[in-house]
């Protein structure tokens, strides 16, 4: 199966109620081994690569990797993201070599430390949209700043410098037209998020809660969300390591946020330290082994399982195959006639018109699914009236919403 867009898988998530996890690669055995749990767990998946990873693995071998993967691996609906990227011409460099999604990470200046203005970030990420999406290609923004500094990439600090102010991110959203709006709420990059269990005041959740009320349609990503199990760290530790303790970001508060809104949790750390705990336990009990495969397998495994089990709590297991991929030709077709635009605006001014016809409708359409009133369907307005049966539009409503919203509705007669 050729890559699929990240924002479709998005929507399908929102559609679902669940989240995607998105796992960073750098090499060959990361690919592979979640691969094997989006096999094992039946999941979609967004696959990502920093720009240390691009630069560490190089371009060519990182993207003919996710080919062998995507071939080998036929039925499962896989995108490739740009984590971080850091300037448009990060992104345009992603987007040609046939990644099918891009951060453009305007929170920060191009060298990736100094927080930017809510101006220059609006701006960088508006090009990066138009661009990106005349390609059908899914854009992620930032609004915020997060805390930590990973690969040089971070402002450093403890994540509540900059925590995301909810009024920012609807105009963030409005101006800029992302598919998918990256919030800081007091996470941070690697391993050292918080010195104890998080609670409210360290981890934001209610903002993370007050921007979902504000921004319903909008696909809320969390980034520095490894939970940074002790199981992992005691391993590293036992075996050489020195680890100061540290907590993580509870599963039971990323399933919160699935809840509210997010549909994208970023995990690299947890991934790491497994594959590390893995090496580091070969080298500790078999010094006289030197064959990397003896100690790159089980690190493979071991990746694997953190992997799966993520995919299991963020709800996308079982997943894999309840939809058809969109061409990403298809998608750039959805972008210009303005059927994937997701602004507030047009949401909002939907949302009104969705309340005037919520009547339920428990008819059957041609595909023999229910579809009434106020159901979701595939346009960009989840739950919100997009998908009218014609005996209960109106002609009138029909013309209303493609006048005020510049988008088709869907609809279909009963029995047909
Ligand atoms: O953004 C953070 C990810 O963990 C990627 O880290 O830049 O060290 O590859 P990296
Ligand atoms: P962690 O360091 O918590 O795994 O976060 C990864 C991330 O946000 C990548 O963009
Ligand atoms: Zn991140």
């Amino acid at each position: 199966m050729p890559l699929v867009s990240m924002r479709q898988l998005l929507d399908e998530a929102a559609k679902g109620s669940y989240g995607v996890g998105a796992f960073n690669v750098n090499n060959m055995e990361q690919i592979q081994a979640i691969m094997a749990a989006a096999e094992e767990t039946n999941s979609p998946v967004i696959v990502q690569a920093s720009r240390g990873a691009r630069a560490f693995a190089e371009d060519k071998y990182l993207y003919h990797l996710m080919l062998a993967a995507a071939e080998l691996h036929p039925n499962i609906l896989m995108a490739l993201h740009q984590d971080h990227g850091n300037s448009f011409d990060t992104c345009k460099s992603a987007i040609a070599l046939g990644f099918t999604s891009v951060m453009m990470d305007g929170s920060l200046k191009e060298d990736g430390k100094t927080p930017t203005t809510f101006e220059e970030n609006v701006d960088v990420t508006r090009r990066v949209v138009e661009y990106a999406h005349e390609r059908g290609i899914t854009v992620e923004g930032e609004i915020g700043v997060l805390g930590g500094v990973e690969d040089g990439h971070g402002a450093g600090g403890t994540g509540l410098e900059h925590v995301t102010d909810p009024d920012q991110a609807v105009e963030f959203a409005e101006r800029t037209g992302v598919d998918a709006l990256a919030i800081a709420i007091g996470t941070s990059h690697g391993a050292y998020k918080f010195t104890k269990k998080p609670d409210g005041s360290v981890l934001k959740m209610n903002i993370l809660i007050e921007i979902h009320r504000r921004l319903p349609h909008t696909h809320l990503v969390m980034h520095g969300s490894s939970s940074v199990p002790k199981d992992l760290q005691d391993i590293i530790n036992q075996y050489g390591g020195k680890l100061k303790p540290t907590w993580g970001v509870p599963v039971e508060e990323i399933q919160l946020g699935i809840k509210n809104g997010v549909r994208k949790i970023n995990v690299d750390t947890d991934n790491r330290l497994a594959i590390t705990g893995a090496i580091r336990k070969v080298f500790a009990e078999t010094p006289e082994k030197f064959d990397p495969r003896d100690y790159m397998k089980p690190a493979r495994e071991a990746m694997k399982k953190v992997v799966a089990e993520r995919m299991r709590e963020f709800g996308q297991a079982g997943h894999g195959k309840d939809y058809a991929p969109v061409a990403i030709e298809e998608m750039a077709k959805g972008y210009a006639s303005g059927k994937l635009d997701t602004r507030p605006s047009l949401a909002a001014k939907l949302g009104d018109i969705g309340f005037v016809v919520s009547r339920p409708c428990d008819r059957k359409n041609s595909q023999g699914r229910g579809r009434g009133l106020g159901e979701r369907d595939e346009g960009p307005f989840h739950g919100s009236g997009m998908a009218l049966c014609i005996c209960h539009a109106s002609l009138v409503l029909s013309q209303r919403l493609r006048r005020t919203t510049r988008i088709n509705p869907i609809t279909w007669r009963h029995g047909t």
